[in-house]
Formats: structure tokens, C-alpha cells, sequence
């Protein structure tokens, strides 16, 4: 096998993963950490049909906007991609981005599209993957497309709560695995303390649980859970009931499910799902999750709440219960991709929010087209599923009114978009 060819290169662009883009010989060298304006030395590694990955080893002349990242494992952890960049150009790339992906549908951004930022140290939720081997546990981020876990030490966006118990989770796998084994721990930090799922292929054996009841407890974690593959997972130990607060509401969180990463990240798609929905009276909150934007939006409006997950509507209901809000907001579990809500169920509503996964909410775009409702509230973690949705809306009369853009994973490539839709 051949050396892999180092060279001399300059960057001419960024791509969408955050890479640096140069050429050599003619052929694509996609460049981590390297930025427009640089020349660098990078080794080259074919990645397909005349492009290539190029890892950097040198940066000859750097960009004036290069700045020192803040983590001192930036690079070795693919946690973040765009640390090494100032905050002004990361933020006019991350808009491109959106505004490239939306133009691969023939969209352009409305020319107010506001752009709403989040802080380092404020991610409340965060997976990270464990492996035990001779008796010792890493546990961290991945490396960037890579299985290797890059041991964490500390880490900037996470809360001071998450961050200050990096070491109790290194003790619970280090007790609930054996060795050889992996497992990933999502960990929320909640109202109550950290509900921490842990994720493995193994069942977790009899002679573990008392040791992890006892690590969980000492930690002073709220809930600690096991799920073997994709089973239902199982309590283990529960000194108090993780809840959430949406508007004044208190819902208990259920084992795995969804909640925004972080505490102001929710706050803007809150007051941008708000805002975006006007005056309306009756509001379907489609893929509505525990009530992030039913409970807020129950205060101006009579909402129905749909989402697959039972556990999550039996949570919703039960808030809905003990604060006494039947008539004001209902729950009902629904599959809206095979089974989206039909032209003549839309009907009663004055706006219809969706915020589905990244695989987005075809069939119920469809539905929306050809429905009467006039006024839709899209949020979405993904701008190409987003994309398709908004033509097939658009296609159908509406216009997009207004867009906000959050970056809830900071340094990351990923951007989160609420977008308002209205029609005559
Ligand atoms: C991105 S989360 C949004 C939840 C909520 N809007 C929030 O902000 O917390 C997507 C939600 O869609 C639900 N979901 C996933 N697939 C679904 C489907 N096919 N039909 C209905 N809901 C679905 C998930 O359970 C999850 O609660």
C-alpha cells in the first residue's frame, strides 16, 4: 500500500459539516478545522470519487478569523467541529448553511430571519458512551467518525450540575458494566436531580444492581434506568420523580423521553412557537412531546397535543390532570406519519404547530395542504426535511412569514428553525 500523499493547499470555502474545502490535483479535499483564507499542510485520505479527506498537520498561514478554542480536546473529540473560528463567522456560516439548504427547494430566507444563540455551560442533557476494560472505564464523546471514546475531563456546554458529576457517571459504569462491555448514559438534568438512562446490549445482571442503587444514591441521582438494546427500559433506583416545568406546569418526565438540550434553547422556541401563532384560540400541537409548547400555549388557547409515545401522553395527561386543565389541553396518542390528522380533523384549529424528528412530517404537510387551516408553526432540528415540508406548504399556498434560526448545539453543525406559515 502507497504512503498517503501529504500537500500544500489553500482553503477556498466551508462545507456543511464545518470543513474546510481546498482542491488539489483537480479533485474535492474536504479539510477538518481548517479555514477559508488558510493554507495548510494536510495528509490526504481517499473519501470517494475525486474528493478526499484531508487531516490537517500544519496550518502555513492561518485566517484572521482563526481564534484559540476554548476545550483542550477540540479536534480529538467529534463532540464539537467549530471551535477554532470566531463567533461572528461561526454564526454568518451556520445562516448559510440554512439558507444553502433551503434553496435546494427553491426557498429563499425571509429578510428579517432572526438568529437566537445559546451559551456555553447550558446543555442539560447529553449521551455519552461508556467502555469498560480491564477494570477501567472510559467514558466521553466519540471521536469525530470514529468509535474511539475520547475520555472527558470536563466539557464547557454542559451545566455545572452535569459537568461537577462527570465523575460520579465514570463510577456508575464502572460498577453496572462488565468487562468489555459498552453502554451510553443520557443524563437530564431535571427540576428533581439527574435522571440518567443507561443503554447497552446486556441486561444488567443481578449481582449489579445493589452496587449501582448504592453509587446512584451516594451521587444523590433523582433516577437511574436501564434499557437492554431497544427494550422498555426499567427503573433501577428512584430517590425522587424527575420533573420538568413547562409554563408553570410540572410533568413528569418518562424514562428516555424527549426534552430541548437546553433550559434557554426552550425559551426561544417557546416565545418563537408563541409569537408565531398569533391570536389563534384552537392550536394543534403536533409531535407535542411532554407539553414544551402545549402547557405555555394553553394559556392564550384551547390545544390538542398529539404525539406517538404513550408514555409521554400518559405524562402530559397526568399534568394535564393535577393542574386541572382538562377542556384546556388534551393529549392524544397518534402515529402522524402513518397516520397523519386528515383535512376534516384540522378543521377546528386556527393554527397547527409540528415540531417532528429530523426525519421531518411529510404525510402531515400533505394533510396541512389540502386542509383549511391557514396558519402553521413549523419547528425543526433538521433544515433539509424542513425544506421539503415548507415546498409541499408553500406549493399549497402558504408563504413563510417569518423564520428564527437557534443554535441549541453550539459548535456544532446542526441548527434548529421555527418558521411561520400563513395563507389567505
Ligand atoms: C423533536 S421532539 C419534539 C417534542 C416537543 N415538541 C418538544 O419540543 O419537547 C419530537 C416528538 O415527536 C414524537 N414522535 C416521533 N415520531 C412520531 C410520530 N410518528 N408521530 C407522532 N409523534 C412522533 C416523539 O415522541 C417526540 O416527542
Amino acid at each position: 500500500m502507497s504512503e498517503p500523499l501529504t500537500v500544500d493547499l489553500d482553503i477556498q470555502s466551508l462545507g456543511a459539516q464545518g470543513d474546510g474545502i481546498g482542491r488539489h490535483d483537480g479533485a474535492v479535499v474536504f479539510v477538518p478545522y481548517a479555514l477559508p483564507g488558510e493554507r495548510v499542510r494536510v495528509r490526504l485520505q481517499e473519501r470517494g470519487h475525486n474528493a478526499f479527506s484531508g487531516r490537517l498537520i500544519e496550518v502555513l498561514a492561518a485566517a484572521p478569523n482563526r481564534v484559540v478554542p476554548p476545550c483542550p480536546v477540540f479536534t480529538r473529540c467529534g463532540g464539537c467541529a467549530m471551535q477554532h473560528v470566531s463567533m461572528e463567522e461561526y454564526g454568518a456560516w451556520k445562516k448559510a448553511q440554512v439558507a444553502a439548504t433551503l434553496a435546494t427547494r427553491g426557498l429563499s430566507m425571509p429578510e428579517k430571519t432572526e438568529i437566537v444563540s445559546t451559551a456555553p455551560g447550558e446543555r442539560r442533557r447529553a449521551v455519552f458512551a461508556a467502555h469498560k476494560e480491564k477494570d477501567q472505564v472510559t467514558l466521553g464523546f466519540h471521536a469525530a467518525m470514529s468509535h474511539e471514546i475520547v475520555p472527558l475531563e470536563d466539557c464547557l456546554l454542559l451545566t455545572p450540575a452535569l459537568r461537577a458529576s462527570l465523575p460520579q457517571f465514570n463510577a456508575l459504569a464502572m460498577v453496572a458494566l462488565h468487562n468489555k462491555q459498552s453502554a451510553d448514559l443520557q443524563v437530564t438534568e431535571t427540576l428533581s436531580g439527574l435522571d440518567i438512562l443507561m443503554q447497552s446490549g446486556d441486561d444488567l445482571p443481578e449481582a449489579r444492581r445493589q452496587p449501582l442503587i448504592a453509587v446512584a444514591r451516594q451521587a444523590g441521582f433523582a433516577r437511574v434506568s436501564w434499557a437492554h438494546g431497544k427494550r422498555q427500559p426499567e427503573p433501577i433506583v428512584m430517590e425522587h420523580v424527575p420533573q420538568v416545568r413547562f409554563a408553570d406546569i410540572l410533568v413528569d418526565l418518562p424514562i428516555g423521553a424527549f426534552l430541548q438540550p437546553s433550559l434557554s434553547g426552550e425559551a426561544a422556541l417557546v416565545a418563537a412557537v408563541t409569537k408565531g401563532v398569533g391570536k389563534a384560540k384552537r392550536v394543534a400541537d403536533l409531535y407535542g412531546g411532554c407539553g414544551t409548547f402545549s402547557f405555555p400555549l394553553a394559556k392564550q388557547a384551547r390545544v390538542l397535543s398529539v404525539d406517538s409515545a404513550r408514555p409521554t401522553v400518559a405524562a402530559l395527561t397526568a399534568a394535564i390532570n393535577r393542574a386541572r386543565l382538562s377542556g384546556r389541553v388534551e393529549g392524544l396518542a397518534r402515529d402522524l406519519d402513518q397516520s397523519p390528522l386528515p383535512p376534516q380533523d384540522l378543521k377546528p384549529f386556527d393554527a397547527v404547530v409540528f415540531d417532528p424528528p429530523r426525519a421531518g412530517a411529510e404525510m402531515q404537510s400533505r394533510m396541512l395542504a389540502k386542509s383549511i387551516v391557514k396558519r402553521v408553526v413549523a419547528v425543526s432540528c433538521n433544515p433539509a426535511s424542513f425544506a421539503r415540508d415548507a415546498r409541499i406548504l408553500m406549493d399549497a399556498g402558504f408563504a413563510m412569514t417569518s423564520l428564527t434560526v437557534l443554535d441549541q448545539f453550539l459548535w456544532s453543525h446542526h441548527a434548529e428553525l421555527v418558521a411561520v406559515f400563513t395563507r389567505k
